[in-house]
């Protein structure tokens, strides 16, 4: 396809009339390609929905410009407006499923608005459809007997039975835990993948902003400048994170940095990072923080990768216990907590010194657990305190054997330690923008 399915131009909205009237959008302009993920943050209020309702023709556009699949929707008539709806698929944060409905007719009725089908055809498609959100035993299931997450993977797949050419969510996870969140959109993002659905999703949850291929920031009805001020203001640290919204893409990005490049990469972020916090009243910029945390997870495996180690993971002090917040099976482990004082991390954030064990089992402070969880087996490990800008251990970072099966070196401890201080900042600026809200998680490893 040419044209790119959605592009707004110099979008202008208010509700009410006269002395009523509130502008709720101001000058939008943007363009979304086929086939990408575009999520658009913001705060409570900033007009995320109303966006979306004109960009899926829920509403006409008063003043500008939104062509959506090819149609102009401004001062577009009724009839134009649903022809539009009807090729777009829309998921709310309440699911909307009919109640007196099983699972599988309510994805039937993602079908029946088109009227394309017979209903053998449609109940064919719908069973396909619940299969491939992971739901095709629970067909016969009325919503009530579905889990918060169940039901909104049904709202998926009747959202996207009809093979829609777009999907437009709407706080998709809002009413969602964390795991069934990141179920609920992981499944969004590979049908959307397969299928080259284009994909407009509304949230302010930070956890989810991995799966986009761009964010937008909306504040106050404007899309915010932000990125893109810092883009344009340090370009080739943030333009890194920035425009890698996910996190394997960044990976891939430093994967080939020799370690001085690297290095100096981590200087920048470091510095910015600084400068962020200081100067800027970030404390609730989820975007930010969301980069933040992806830079986090990407730089952490590019550690492990420079120093030949097997795995390189981070653990947070927080009113003492160790929290595991980056490791590679993070997502598989679940919450890895525990005092300080015990294990190894624990050892290092006791006492502040550096640890260096050539055989882990042979030591009595360490601490199993996690590899009986994992089913993997630590041999050497090296492991050293962090210290925020106050001069407090509030971290400690691991690397676990090194890859030619050697222990880990002196000359490897200086090279982690060097690398290890601007990651601090990184984490300490995570800290500051969560301030205390909730743990640092999420990521692919
Ligand atoms: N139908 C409406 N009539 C009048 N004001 C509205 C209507 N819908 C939303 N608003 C106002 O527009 C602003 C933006 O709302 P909304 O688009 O829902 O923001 P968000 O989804 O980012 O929370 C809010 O101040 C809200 O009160
Ligand atoms: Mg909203």
């Amino acid at each position: 396809m040419s044209a790119a399915p959605i592009r707004v131009e110099g979008l202008n909205h208010a509700y009410g009339k006269g002395r009523l009237r509130k502008q709720i959008l101001f000058d939008i302009s943007t363009e979304i390609p086929q086939g990408e993920i575009v999520i658009v943050t913001g705060p409570s209020g900033s007009g995320k929905t109303t966006l979306l309702t004109l960009v899926g023709a829920l509403r006409a556009a008063q003043e500008g410009s939104v062509e959506v699949l090819g149609e102009q929707l401004r001062g577009a008539r009724p009839a134009a407006l649903e022809r539009v709806r009807k090729r777009i698929g829309f998921i709310f944060q309440q699911h909307n499923l009919l109640g007196a409905l099983s699972a599988a007719e309510n994805v039937e009725l993602g079908l029946r608005v088109t009227g394309a089908h017979r209903p053998a055809e449609r109940r064919r498609r719908a069973a396909e459809m619940l299969e491939a959100v992971g739901l095709g035993d629970r067909g016969g299931h009325r919503p009530e007997q579905l889990s918060g997450g169940q039901r909104q993977r049904v709202a998926i797949a009747r959202a996207l039975v009809g093979r829609p050419a777009m999907l437009l969510a709407d706080e998709p996870t809002a009413s969602l835990d964390r795991a069934s969140g990141r179920e609920v959109v992981d499944r969004m993002q590979r049908l959307a993948r397969e299928e080259g659905t284009t994909i407009l999703l509304v949230t302010h949850d930070h956890r989810i902003l991995d799966i986009a291929d761009r964010i937008v920031h909306l504040e106050d009805g404007r899309l915010s400048t932000f990125t893109d001020s810092v883009i344009a203001n340090h370009k080739r640290t943030m333009d890194l994170v920035a425009r890698s919204s996910r996190a394997e893409d960044l990976e891939t990005r430093v994967r080939d940095l020799d370690e001085a490049g690297f290095s100096q990469l981590l200087e920048e972020l470091t510095a910015e990072a600084k400068r962020f916090v200081d100067a800027m009243a970030l404390g609730n910029d989820r975007a930010f923080s969301g980069l933040l945390r992806q830079a986090l997870f990407a730089f952490t495996h590019k550690l492990s990768q420079l120093l030949d180690a097997d795995r390189a993971s981070l653990f947070l002090v927080r009113e003492g216990m160790l929290e595991l917040v980056v490791a590679k099976d993070l997502d598989t482990l679940g919450e890895v907590r525990f005092p300080v004082g015990t294990g190894i991390a624990g050892t290092v954030a006791a006492t502040g010194d550096i640890v260096r064990i050539d055989d882990a089992y042979a030591d009595d402070r360490f601490n199993p657990e996690v590899d009986r969880r994992t089913g993997y087996r630590t041999r050497s490990l090296l492991c050293l305190p962090i210290e925020n800008r106050e001069g407090h251990i509030f971290a400690v970072a691991q690397l676990l054997n090194r890859r030619d099966g050697q222990p880990f070196s002196r000359e490897d401890e200086q090279r982690f330690a060097g690398f290890i201080a601007s990651l601090g900042v990184i984490m300490e600026s995570l800290e500051v923008l969560d301030a205390g809200r909730r743990p640092i998680q999420g990521g692919t490893q």
